[in-house]
C-alpha cells in the first residue's frame, strides 16, 4: 500500500532518510515531506495533459499544505497556484511565485484581500457571487485595469467518496447556480462589464473523489448550459476549469482512480462534448490539492503513555494528535501507521493510536494492529501531507510541529517548529491604566 523502505536497521526510510535520525534530529511530532514524490505527482498531471494535447493549467490547490518553500516547488515545477486568502497569496508572494500563475478562490474574498491581488497583478480572480461580481468591477475600474476572471458555477453535482449523486437542488455556500439560472445572469453581467474580462468558468464537485464519473457528468451539465448561454449571448468560454478533489489512498478500503486515469477521462470528455458541437478547445484547468502532496508526507510521533484495558482496548498515545491532524476527529478520516524505528517486524496487537488533546475524540487511529509497542518507540503514520499541517492549530496550547522536506538522504527544515515563546507573542498583559 505505501511503498515503505527499510534500512538494515529495521528502521523505516522516507526520501532515503532514516525517520529515527529525523526524529532525533528535529524532534517530534514532525511533518516529512519526500521532495521528490510531490515532484513525481505533478509531472504525473502535467504529462498526463501533454499526453491530451489540450492546453492546461495545473494550479496546485495550496490550501493543501502552503509555506514558502511549498510555493518554491510549486514554480519550479511549473504548476499555477490556487490560493484562497490573503495569507495564502501573501505567502505564495513572498516565495517569489509568478503572479500571473496565480488563481484568486473563495466565497468571501475582503475588498482588502482583492486589492493585495489587484496590486500583485495576479493571474486570475475566480468569482463566486453577485457581491463579488459587483465589487471586484468596481475595484478594477478605481485600477483602470482589465481584470481577468472565471465564475465558479455550481453544476448540483455533488461527488462523493465513493458515489457521486445528482442533488435535484443546489444547497451550497459556493458559485453560481446552474438550475436557478443565475450561472447565465453572472455570464451576461460580467460580459457587460468593461473591466472584466470573462475567461470561462470553473466547477469543483467536491474532494477526495474515487470515481471519474462525478467529472463526466459535472462537464456534460456545465457543457449544456454553456450551450444554452451561447443561444442568448454568443460567448464561449476559453477556460474551462473542473476544480480538484482527486482522490488518494490512505488505508486499503481507498480506491482511488489514478492521476493518469482522471485526466485522461477529463480531457477526453472535453473534447467529445465540444467537437460534438464544432467547438474550439478550450485551455483545461484543473486545481489538485490532496493529489499532489497527500502521499508525499508522514508523520513523526513518540509513543508516551500507554494504556491497556483488558478486553477492551488498548490505548497508545503520541505525542501529538488533532493539533497537527484534526482530520480522524473532523471526518473519521483512516490513516495507516507503522512503528518506524521497527518497521519490519510483524504485527503483534491490536491497538488504538491516541493524541494528547484533551478530548475523547482524539483519537488518531482507531484500530490497528502494529508489533508489541513500547512507550519510546517512534509511530510514522502516512499519507499525512494534504491537510494536515494546514489545519493544525494551537489548542491546548500545543505549538506546531516542524515541517521538513527529505531528498536524496537529505532534509532541511521547511517550517519550524513553534517554541512557547511563539505561543505567548500575540498575547498582552494587563495593563493598570489600558482602560
Ligand atoms: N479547488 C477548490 C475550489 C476547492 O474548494 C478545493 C478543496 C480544491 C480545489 C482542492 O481539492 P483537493 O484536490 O485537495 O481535494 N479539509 C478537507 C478537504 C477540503 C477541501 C476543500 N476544497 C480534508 O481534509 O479532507
Amino acid at each position: 500500500l505505501h511503498q515503505m523502505k527499510i534500512n538494515d536497521r529495521g528502521h523505516l526510510e522516507i526520501g532515503d532518510c532514516d525517520t529515527v535520525e529525523l526524529a532525533r534530529q528535529y524532534g517530534t511530532p514532525l511533518y516529512v515531506y519526500d521532495e521528490m514524490k510531490i515532484r513525481q505527482n505533478a509531472r504525473r498531471f502535467l504529462l498526463a495533459f501533454q499526453q491530451s494535447g489540450c492546453s492546461f493549467q495545473v494550479a496546485y490547490a495550496s490550501k493543501a499544505f502552503s509555506c514558502i518553500a511549498m510555493a518554491e516547488l510549486a514554480e519550479e515545477e511549473n504548476l499555477s497556484l490556487d490560493v484562497v486568502s490573503g495569507g495564502e497569496l501573501y505567502t505564495a508572494l513572498k516565495a517569489g511565485f509568478p503572479a500571473e500563475r496565480i488563481h484568486f478562490h473563495g466565497n468571501n474574498k475582503s475588498e482588502k484581500e482583492l486589492r493585495m491581488a489587484l496590486d500583485a497583478e495576479i493571474g486570475c480572480f475566480v468569482v463566486d457571487n453577485f457581491f463579488e461580481l459587483e465589487l471586484l468591477h468596481d475595484l478594477a475600474r478605481e485600477y483602470q485595469r482589465e481584470v481577468k476572471i472565471l465564475l465558479r458555477l455550481t453544476p448540483g453535482i455533488e461527488a462523493h467518496t465513493h458515489k457521486y449523486i445528482t442533488t435535484g437542488q443546489d444547497d451550497s455556500k459556493f458559485g453560481f447556480n446552474v438550475k436557478n439560472n443565475h450561472a447565465l445572469i453572472a455570464i451576461k453581467e460580467s460580459l457587460n462589464k468593461p473591466y472584466f474580462h470573462l475567461s470561462g468558468v470553473h466547477f469543483h464537485i467536491g474532494s477526495q473523489i474515487f470515481d471519474v464519473h462525478g467529472f463526466v457528468q459535472a462537464i456534460r451539465m456545465i457543457r449544456k448550459h454553456l450551450d444554452h448561454v451561447h443561444e442568448e449571448t454568443g460567448y464561449e468560454v476559453e477556460v474551462l476549469n473542473v476544480g480538484g478533489g482527486f482522490g488518494i489512498q490512505y488505508t486499503e478500503e481507498d480506491h482511488p482512480a489514478s492521476i493518469e486515469n482522471y485526466i485522461q477521462t477529463i480531457t477526453s470528455e472535453v473534447k467529445s462534448e465540444w467537437e460534438k458541437r464544432g467547438l474550439k478547445f478550450p485551455e483545461i484547468w484543473v486545481e489538485p490539492g490532496r493529489s499532489l502532496v497527500g502521499n508525499a508526507a508522514i508523520t513523526l510521533y513518540r509513543v508516551g503513555a500507554i494504556k491497556d484495558i483488558p478486553g477492551i482496548r488498548k490505548y497508545v498515545s503520541v505525542d501529538g494528535g488533532m493539533t497537527d491532524n484534526i482530520r480522524p476527529a473532523l471526518y473519521q478520516a483512516k490513516y495507516h501507521a507503522v512503528l518506524a524505528n521497527r518497521a519490519g517486524e510483524s504485527p503483534h496487537e491490536e491497538v488504538a493510536i491516541a493524541g494528547k488533546c484533551c478530548e475523547s475524540g482524539d483519537i488518531l487511529v482507531r484500530n490497528i494492529h502494529l508489533p508489541k509497542v513500547n512507550s519510546g518507540d517512534l509511530l510514522a503514520l502516512f499519507s499525512t501531507g494534504a491537510y494536515g499541517y494546514s489545519m493544525a492549530s494551537n489548542y491546548n496550547r500545543l505549538p506546531r510541529p516542524a515541517v521538513v522536506f527529505v531528498k536524496n538522504g537529505k532534509s532541511r527544515i521547511v517550517i519550524k517548529r513553534e517554541t512557547y515563546e511563539d505561543l505567548i507573542q500575540n498575547d498582552r498583559r494587563k495593563q493598570v491604566f489600558a482602560y
